[in-house]
C-alpha cells in the first residue's frame, strides 16, 4: 500500500491543566494550539469535561477563533455540550464517555446504550454541519453500531494496547477494528496513551487517519519544548510509516 500521510492532532487539555494547578492565565492551551500548528501540527483537539478540571470554556471560544488547521472538541453528550458545539462550530467532534472521578477517560463509549439518545446526538451535530467521531474501544460491535449510528469517524481507544506495553492482543484487536471501520465506510482515527515509544505499530495500521495525542507530548515538552515534542512525535509516526519528510504537513481534511 502507497505510504499515507497520518493526520496528528495534539490534545492541549494537560496544558491547562497546568494553569489549573494555579487558577492564573499561564501556560495558555491557546498559545500552545498556535506553536504544535507551527511545528507541523494538522489538528487541535481540547476536552471540555463537564468539570471543568483542564479547558474552560472561554478555551474553547478562543481556540475556534484562533486554530488555523482544525478544532476537534471532545464531549460528553449533553445538552450543555451539544448546545457549546452549535455556538463554537468545531470541525470535527469526538464524542466521549464521562465519569466525574476518573483520571482519564477510561474506556470507550457504551454504544449499545441508549443507541436513540446516541443517534439523535450524532443528528443534531450533523445538521450543525459538525463531523461527528465517537471514541469506542476496538471492538467489532462497537465498530458496527457505530456505522448504524451514522457517526462518520471512530476513534478506537488505544487505552490496553498503552497499559499492556504494546500488547500483541490489544494491537490485533486495533488492526482488525480499523480494517472492519474502513471497510464500513468509517474514517479511522486513534489515541489515548500514546506516546514516541510506543506509537510506531499504531501508526503503521494503513487505515488509521489521524491521531489524538496529548498528556505525552505535554509531558515531553515539559523537558525540550512544546514544537520539539511534536516533531518527535510527527517524526516517529513518519518513520513508522515510511512517509518522508517531504509529504509531511499535507493531509488536513480542510
Ligand atoms: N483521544 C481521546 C478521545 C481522549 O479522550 C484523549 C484524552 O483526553 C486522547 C485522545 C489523548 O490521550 P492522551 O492524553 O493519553 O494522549
Amino acid at each position: 500500500m502507497r505510504a499515507t500521510h497520518q493526520r496528528l492532532y495534539i490534545n492541549v487539555d494537560h496544558v491547562a491543566t497546568l494553569r489549573q494547578a494555579r487558577r492564573t492565565d499561564e501556560p495558555d492551551p491557546v498559545a500552545a494550539a498556535t506553536l504544535c500548528e507551527d511545528a507541523g501540527a494538522d489538528g487541535i483537539t481540547a476536552h471540555l469535561r463537564e468539570d471543568r478540571r483542564h479547558i474552560q470554556d472561554d478555551d474553547i471560544t478562543r481556540l475556534a477563533g484562533t486554530v488555523r488547521t482544525v478544532l476537534n472538541l471532545e464531549m460528553a453528550l449533553t445538552d450543555e455540550m451539544l448546545a457549546i458545539a452549535e455556538r463554537v462550530h468545531p470541525f470535527q467532534v469526538t464524542l466521549v464517555p464521562e465519569r466525574r472521578q476518573e483520571v482519564t477517560t477510561e474506556g470507550g463509549l457504551d454504544v449499545a446504550h441508549d443507541p436513540e439518545r446516541l443517534a439523535a446526538g450524532i443528528a443534531r451535530l450533523k445538521r450543525a454541519g459538525l463531523r461527528t467521531s465517537l471514541f469506542i474501544d476496538p471492538a467489532r460491535e462497537a465498530v458496527e453500531r457505530s456505522r448504524d449510528l451514522g457517526a462518520d469517524a471512530i476513534e478506537l481507544h488505544t487505552g490496553r494496547y498503552a497499559t499492556t506495553g504494546g500488547g500483541r492482543e490489544a494491537l490485533a484487536a486495533l488492526r482488525e477494528a480499523a480494517a472492519l471501520g474502513a471497510a464500513l465506510g468509517l474514517a479511522v482515527h486513534a489515541g489515548h496513551g500514546l506516546t514516541v515509544r510506543n506509537v510506531a505499530p499504531v501508526a503503521a495500521i494503513p487505515e488509521i487517519e489521524e491521531l489524538n495525542i496529548g498528556h505525552s507530548i505535554v509531558s515531553r515538552a515539559v523537558f525540550v519544548g512544546l514544537a520539539a515534542a511534536v516533531r518527535e512525535m510527527r517524526a516517529a509516526m513518519d518513520a513508522a510509516r515510511g512517509v518522508g519528510a517531504a509529504s509531511a504537513g499535507q493531509g488536513a481534511t480542510r
